[in-house]
């Protein structure tokens, strides 16, 4: 049998066998054929990034520098342009020689950065439910993993408190997010700082997943580096896919505490020799000439999720406003439940039936069994029109 231990643990991830079922459902092996596909399953945008940065691209890419490969040294202009976006936005002046790092996607980032961390067995811990790449990473680096779940009832906060003082002191590194995904809730700076406390007293690395800092719809994301002691033991991952729509270009930064930086940027060197120049003149126009950007795009987010709701509650399905934006996470209804479906069946069921593509919850941890996560990548007329055709077979069901 070919293959690691490790990648039996890895398993096949929640968007891989999505990709499996929407492929199948798109070579025309369903009986309803005929109804396009949907595709309401990752957080990969149908709007364009700014005209600045694709400009910026676009100018940048028949440079012959924009073909070589990028030693560190070469991004320092990039660099020096998130030290300017972190002063502007937080408040926050970081180093961009020994504090910044560029990154192929945050992805990229959170999924590295235990390798740099860890010893084989040593603990990490996630949020259940968390993004995939979280758990991932430590799974690379055969780390012993620990999950905190958390719970609706609780607003989806997590109760560090439920964490012994040993298991406190065993931990090696925390990774999490906030505004947070698949539950869609913003989060709060103070839950942010409980953790940074809790990292400071038990030398525990905390990471904080942060591609969703400008996409609040309601009220402020927190952000890591408005904790005290960030930059004792703090990591914190921000990302152009998101308020920017770049998903497809792969830009991401890390800024944290220097020995962190240092560490991660030493896995990376065996890894990658970074973006091209001409993608980071792209990062840079978007930091420096669209640093507003992101309140462009929340407007269209928070459209997209008003119709989004009001629909869904028209058929009966009560879905939990999100505070941020992206995503809505919705309950199972109780009639699917008593008919025995989960949410992998469900999505399965729907995908079949209505050519509507929703992640199933428990792909991003046990804490997400019973959950559907719909993202809110298209247009209003779209949604409306996967909600319709969710509407009639729900009423043909239920
Ligand atoms: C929490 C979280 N982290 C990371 C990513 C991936 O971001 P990037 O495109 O920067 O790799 C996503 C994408 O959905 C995400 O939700």
């Amino acid at each position: 049998m070919v293959g690691s231990k490790r990648l039996d643990l890895l398993g096949k991830g929640v968007f891989a066998r999505n990709d499996l079922r929407k492929q199948k459902y798109k070579s025309s092996r369903y009986k309803n054929k005929t109804l396009p596909l949907i595709d309401l399953s990752l957080g990969s945008t149908d709007l364009l990034p700014p005209s600045v940065v694709l400009q910026a691209i676009n100018q940048s890419l028949l440079k012959p520098d924009s073909s070589s490969y990028c030693l560190h040294a070469a991004t320092r202009p990039f660099r020096e342009a998130v030290t300017a976006w972190s002063e502007k936005r937080f408040g926050v002046r970081v180093d961009p020689d020994k504090e910044v790092l560029l990154l192929v996607g945050s992805q990229e980032g959170t999924a590295h950065l235990p390798l740099a961390l860890m010893n084989p067995g040593d603990s990490g811990l996630i949020l259940d439910p968390s993004y995939p790449s979280h758990k991932g990473g430590l799974v690379l680096a055969d780390a012993h993993i620990e999950r905190l779940l958390i719970k609706p009832d609780d607003g989806w906060k997590p109760d560090f408190s439920s964490l012994t003082k040993t298991q406190w002191d065993q931990l090696k590194m925390m990774v999490f997010g906030y505004p947070h995904n698949p539950t869609a809730v913003v989060g709060s700076q103070s839950w942010l700082q409980e953790a940074m406390d809790f990292g400071v007293n038990h030398q525990v690395v905390i990471a904080h997943d942060n591609p969703y800092v400008d996409l609040a719809l309601e009220g402020d994301a927190p952000a890591l580096l408005l904790c005290d002691g960030w930059k004792e033991c703090g990591i914190e991952f921000f990302s152009f896919s998101k308020a920017w729509s770049m998903g497809g270009f792969r830009l991401a930064f890390a800024i944290g505490a220097e020995p962190l930086v240092t560490a991660l940027r030493n896995i990376k060197s065996v890894v990658d020799f970074n973006q091209s120049l001409a993608l980071q003149s792209g990062a840079i126009a978007a930091l420096s000439k669209a640093i507003d950007w992101p309140n462009n795009v929340i407007e269209i987010y928070k459209d997209r999720r008003d119709r989004a709701i009001d629909l869904l509650e028209n058929i009966g399905w009560k879905v939990p406003v999100p505070s941020m934006a992206f995503y809505l996470w919705m309950p199972i209804p109780s009639w699917a439940k008593s008919r025995g479906w989960g949410d992998e069946s469900l999505s399965s069921k729907l995908l079949k039936d209505t050519g509507v593509s929703l992640t199933p919850g428990s792909g991003f941890g046990v804490g997400g069994e019973g959950w559907l996560r719909l993202a809110l990548v298209r247009p209003v007329d779209e949604l409306e029109e996967a909600i319709a055709r969710i509407a009639s077979w729900w009423n043909a069901h239920s």
